[in-house]
């Protein structure tokens, strides 16, 4: 959703912001710029599409500076043009990029227009570089200015601000939106994403919300909300600049994809004792919550609500504990009313996705005491915001559909049905037998990698279709769920799920000999209901791929295709049929030759409503 980066050092700012844009296109690709300090000019470039456009512009003419911003866009107001494109510039004195939403624009535009302020983008970005313009003209001094003006805007923001008037400091500030302060030797940068950052630093500064921080070569102040200065602690990243590489894959999902078996290692490695669960694997005050809690109520948006959906049927199938979810963007302005002692589980690759946040804190507002966060992203804002935490562990995800943040989801929170299973009704012999299936699912997601010759055949029958429709049961219902959100976000085929149930209530009406119709059969208590469903398809003449586990006896109907996983117990399963359908989605993508790793219209992380 935007991404932020920006520089102050002895040496050439422009390769490192460009490098860093590239690592942050991931979160927007619609426009990039960059704009540096030169003498009593802010010299600036923007570019329509990818960071790369911007790279080829500034080959052919060059800029260099050691103070300056970037951007790489995801339109929110305005669309994706180069009036459009951050940084945004008033005046010749002041650059600003910025991520998230300024939601009294429109008041502040009036205001300025009778300031005599001339607008140039349709962005509400722009409000605040002019705002920033006129403070400085009255107070004199940059930081001065930026004070005074975020006092004035309502919403979110993270804010990169330059200025000839001050060609020897850099401001960053946060509201809502994320920004990491990268810490060199004699110089600072600023980035959405450590990331960004990952080749010129490894350690780190997590700015808070309400921070407004001064950077000079060298001298670094942070105000906090109050206007305190304020330390903030610097973190080491254990990550490596080329954790965000591709490697020998064509293309970012992919490779994450084939991590899967690894990252599975990863969040489950250290948390157990002897086989069981660690007492204080969630941290040590987590037990005096779990023992007081009664119920859970699960947040999240995207793939990670599609995690949600399936442990709600853990949470109540192994451990008996009345659980419901709710897409975080519904819940925050439904004015829900929660049960007392329910537990708030939010989900969330990134930990900064507005609407999960914003759900958070309506459900604190409506008196809820206790929260989790499944996150991946340590030092994010939902890990912060939240009593307690269990990280994934997946490592970067690139890939704009997330795959491997999504099964470390699913193993991460049949963790947390177990700690909490515990004080309810898990018996002793059903969390050994999760606990060794959790054990053995990297070596199932390795046999399901297998599949990738079959799955890419497959993908040739999807190329030339407008439509699917996806079918599950149980838990497996969201695995279908997910499997079509994959499909539609990369492939831009119109894709549904069902629960398989459901097919005849509606659904039935679209199959015919072109809609394909892939169901997930695992080999349990659901599947004779699933073939009963499956027939109502091919008694239409509809297409079935089913993804079915292999002891699930196949009729030798023609108009079926099965592909065959391998046994897998039911207890993990949603884990291991996720894997397929990601493959299916990935190479039926590549087929049709779209931007795979990014999206049309799409971004990772979404920090503006
Ligand atoms: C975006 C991404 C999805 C992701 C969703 C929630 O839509 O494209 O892949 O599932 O945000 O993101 P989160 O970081 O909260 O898991």
């Amino acid at each position: 959703m935007c991404g932020i980066v920006g520089g102050i050092a002895e040496r050439n700012v422009v390769p490192i912001l460009l490098e860093g844009l590239r690592r942050l296109e991931y979160r927007g690709y619609d426009s990039a710029g960059i704009a540096i300090v030169a003498g009593q000019n802010i010299r600036r470039k923007r570019e329509v599409g990818k960071v790369k456009g911007l790279a080829d512009s500034l080959d052919a003419d060059p800029m260099s500076g050691t103070l300056g911003i970037a951007h790489t866009r995801w339109a929110t107001h305005g669309k994706p043009c180069t009036e459009n494109a951050h940084p945004h510039v008033s005046r010749n004195k002041v650059a600003v990029v910025h991520n998230g939403i300024i939601e009294n624009h429109e008041d502040l535009r009036c205001a300025q227009k009778r300031n005599g302020y001339e607008f140039t983008s349709e962005t509400d970005t722009e409000v605040v570089v002019h705002e920033i313009n006129h403070a400085l003209e009255t107070t004199g001094g940059l930081l001065d200015a930026v004070k005074q003006t975020v006092k004035k805007l309502e919403g979110a923001y993270a804010l990169g601000i330059i200025s000839t008037a001050s060609p020897e400091l850099l401001i960053a500030c946060r509201k809502g939106s994320p920004l990491v302060i990268g810490v060199g030797i004699g110089e600072y940068f600023i980035a959405s994403d450590v990331a960004a950052l990952l080749p010129v630093t490894q350690r780190f500064i997590f700015l808070e919300d309400g921070d407004i921080a001064a950077l000079k070569t060298d001298q670094l102040v942070i105000y906090d909300a109050k206007g305190h200065v304020v330390e903030r602690p610097i973190k080491e990243s254990g990550l490596k600049p080329d954790a965000v590489d591709k490697g020998n894959y064509r293309h970012y999902m992919l490779k994450e994809i084939y991590e899967q078996p690894f990252a599975i290692s990863q969040t489950l490695e250290g948390r157990f004792v002897k086989n069981r669960l660690q007492e204080n694997a969630f941290g040590h005050n987590a037990n005096e919550i779990f023992d007081r809690i009664k119920s859970v109520q699960i947040l999240a948006c995207g793939t990670s609500y599609h995690a949600g959906l399936v442990a709600r049927y853990w949470f109540e199938r192994f451990a008996r504990v009345p659980c419901d979810i709710e897409v975080a963007s519904e819940f925050r302005y439904r004015n829900p009313v929660l049960a007392p002692d329910t537990l708030i589980v939010t989900i969330s690759q990134s930990g900064e996705t507005a609407d999960t946040l914003a759900a958070l804190q309506e459900a604190k507002r409506q008196g809820a005491k206790y929260s989790v966060a499944i996150c991946n992203v340590p030092e994010s804002s939902l890990v912060r915001e939240s009593d307690l935490a269990l990280m994934t562990r997946a490592g970067p995800e690139i890939g704009v559909a997330s795959t491997k943040a999504f099964t470390t989801q699913l193993v991460t929170l049949m963790l947390l049905v177990i700690a909490i299973g515990r004080r309810f009704h898990l018996p002793n012999a059903l969390e050994e037998k999760i606990t060794s299936e959790l054990f053995g699912l990297p070596g199932k997601i390795e046999k399901a990698l297998e599949l990738n010759d079959k799955v890419k055949e497959l993908a040739e029958q999807f190329a030339e279709k407008e439509h699917a429709l996806f079918l599950g049961r149980g838990t497996h219902y969201p695995i279908a769920m997910e499997g079509a959100l994959k499909l539609k976000e990369i492939s831009y085929i119109h894709a549904e799920a069902y629960p398989a149930g459901e097919l005849k209530h509606g659904p039935l009406a679209l199959i015919d000999a072109d809609m394909p119709v892939i169901t997930v059969a695992p080999n349990n208590s659901l599947l004779e209901k699933l073939k009963s469903n499956m027939q109502e398809v091919s008694a239409r003449g509809g297409q079935l791929i089913v993804f079915k586990d292999e002891r699930f006896s196949a009729s030798d109907d023609g108009n079926v295709q099965y592909i065959e996983i391998s046994q897998v117990e039911n207890e993990v399963s949603p884990i291991v049929f996720s894997i397929p359908l990601q493959l299916l989605a990935y190479h039926v993508a590549v087929l049709k030759g779209t931007d795979v790793d990014q999206p049309r219209n799409l971004a990772k992380s979404v920090t503006v409503e």
